[in-house]
């Protein structure tokens, strides 16, 4: 058994979701796990990260960016995944594309095992400019199943990595 931190950030909340089913997964799988906004961590005291964000503009949020350069010591001493949340598009979301550029840079110092992008959600109702909104494709295309499967395959890597003698 691990502990385990689901550090998210979000702007309009679909990402909290992702990272909560994320959380679920891996308490399913016997480890103990925390699930919080980045800016809410005060100490890195775990035994696994997973770290995630929404995309905006390619990027990750600014305070997913504070997160990894406040922590960058303990990350890099840690197993630490990474997911973007992000498309507004199912077969794009499903194609898993690979890390943005902007966030590949922010993100290079932790030495992460993985990324896994999943699709987003712009709701019908955000508080956004009718430009942007006129712009970006509004639904739900975040596909719970491949968050979880991909949340079963860390939890097969901890237990890989928690076998005696690793
Ligand atoms: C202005 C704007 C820009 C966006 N830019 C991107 C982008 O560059 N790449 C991407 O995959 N998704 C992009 N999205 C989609 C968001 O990442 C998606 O809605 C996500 O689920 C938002 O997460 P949140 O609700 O946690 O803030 C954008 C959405 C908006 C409204």
């Amino acid at each position: 058994m691990s502990r385990v931190l689901v550090a998210y950030a979000t702007k309009l909340s679909s990402t909290r979701d992702v990272a909560e089913a994320i959380g679920e997964e891996l308490r399913a799988a016997g480890h103990e796990v925390d699930v919080r906004l980045v800016g809410e961590v005060r100490q890195i005291d775990y035994d696994a990260v997973i770290l995630g964000s929404a995309l905006y503009a390619a990027t990750w949020l600014s305070e997913a960016n504070r997160f990894v350069a406040r922590h960058v010591a303990a990350l890099q001493a840690l197993p630490v995944w990474l997911f973007s949340s992000g498309p507004l598009d199912s077969r794009l979301a499903a194609s898993n594309p690979p890390i943005t550029r902007h966030a590949a840079e922010a993100t290079a110092p932790i030495g992460a095992r993985g990324h896994h992008t999943f699709g987003g959600r712009l709701a019908p109702d955000a508080p956004l400019s009718p430009q942007v909104m006129a712009t970006h494709a509004i639904g739900d295309f975040r596909n719970w199943a491949a968050m979880r499967a991909w949340a079963r395959s860390i939890a097969a890597e901890l237990a890989e990595l928690n076998r005696p003698g690793q």
